[in-house]
């Protein structure tokens, strides 16, 4: 089956083609950073107004990238939720119109199953059960994956998702939006040695996370130490190593606790240097398996909705006539087919 995955959650308009016997066909991103860099963070309406303009003509781009026309298309997946409500109904309305066009299924797909399920676009992906991290803008989240639909969050954020703690950080250091990796990058010249920051909640029992205590640590230090080339560098490399060594002990913490042997890193902070390195290093130590998607696939991207959706449609799911959105959905809410 081939199927076209559309995501428009928030920023990024994907675009994707995913065929179940020969992969991922072709795909496209369009980041819609310039747009809302200006602002300091994504603002919802232009988001929306973004993925009108580009969704179309990205859809062309993949189809010619393919070398196949939208009469090959056999079922068409789209982002349902979570997300920004306007983008959503974006990517909603063209996949289920599409879909209505084409005389083929839908199905509207949860964005986090996307993520989670990423590594799978690649050519050694792992098998079930693992334990899969999943660290992106909005979401921090330990989760045992034992099949298609079938998630049990067993850790998660009490505040701040990493990547949100990262961006403002990266903010009240001047770096723009979003700065998580204009962060990473600064970090590199950082001295690991000059500031100590703490590490949340680790000497507490439980997987749980918190991130927000750590920009405001950010900022006592800027205000104490002053906001020169150097002093902005070894900030970034004490916050970047304080988030790194925390998610690192709790996924070591949850593999002991699961017995689980495979780890697998979703979402766009896994496309962080320092934290795949330091995750390689603790999986090497316990001998468990470490898997994470190419880095244009830890960021929102079309691949992963066209393979999730691909998966679902062949089960024999389909949407329900009309177009429907979640801008909240819980992971563990999703069932398997
Ligand atoms: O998964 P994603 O693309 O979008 C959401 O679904 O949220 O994740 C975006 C997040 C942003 O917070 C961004 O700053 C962060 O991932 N990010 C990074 C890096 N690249 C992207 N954070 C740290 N280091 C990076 N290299
Ligand atoms: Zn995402």
């Amino acid at each position: 089956m081939l199927v076209l995955g559309i995501e428009t959650s928030c920023d990024e308009t994907g675009i994707a083609l995913y065929d179940a016997k020969r992969g991922l066909l072709a795909h496209t991103i369009y980041s819609q950073t310039d747009i809302h860099a200006k602002w300091g963070g994504v603002v919802p309406e232009l988001a929306s107004r973004d993925h009108v303009r580009k969704a179309v003509p990205l859809i062309d781009e993949v189809l010619i990238k393919a070398g196949i026309t939208c009469k090959d298309i056999e079922g068409v997946a789209y982002t349902k939720g979570p997300g920004l409500v306007g983008a959503l109904l974006i990517g909603a309305m063209l996949g289920r119109t599409l879909g209505f066009a084409l005389g083929v299924p839908t199905i509207g797909v949860h964005h986090l199953e996307g993520h989670l399920l990423a590594p799978f676009l690649e050519l050694n992906p792992p098998a079930f059960p693992f334990l899969a991290l999943l660290v992106s803008g909005g979401h921090t989240e330990l989760v045992k994956v034992e099949g298609l639909g079938k998630y049990e969050i067993i850790g998660d954020t009490l505040d701040d998702a990493a990547g949100e703690a990262f961006d403002k950080t990266a903010k009240l250091l001047g770096l723009g939006y979003p700065g998580g990796a204009a962060l990473a990058k600064l970090a590199e010249k950082g001295d690991p040695k000059r500031f100590h920051f703490p590490r949340p909640m680790i000497d507490r029992p439980g997987l749980d996370f918190s991130f927000s205590g750590l920009k405001t640590f950010a900022l006592h230090t800027v205000e104490s130490h002053g906001n020169d080339n150097q002093t902005k560098a070894d900030i970034a490399r004490a916050f970047e190593d304080a988030v790194v060594e925390t998610l690192t002990i709790k996924c070591r913490r949850a593999l002991q606790q699961t017995g689980f042997r495979t780890l697998v890193i979703a979402g766009g902070v896994g496309a962080n240097s320092a934290l795949r390195h330091a995750l390689h290093e603790m999986c090497k130590k316990h001998e468990a398996a470490l898997y994470f998607p190419r880095l244009e696939f830890c960021t929102d991207n079309g691949a992963m909705i066209a393979y999730v959706g691909c998966q679902r449609l062949m089960a024999g799911e389909r949407e329900a006539f009309g177009v429907e959105v979640f801008p909240r959905w819980p992971l563990d809410q999703l069932q398997g087919s």
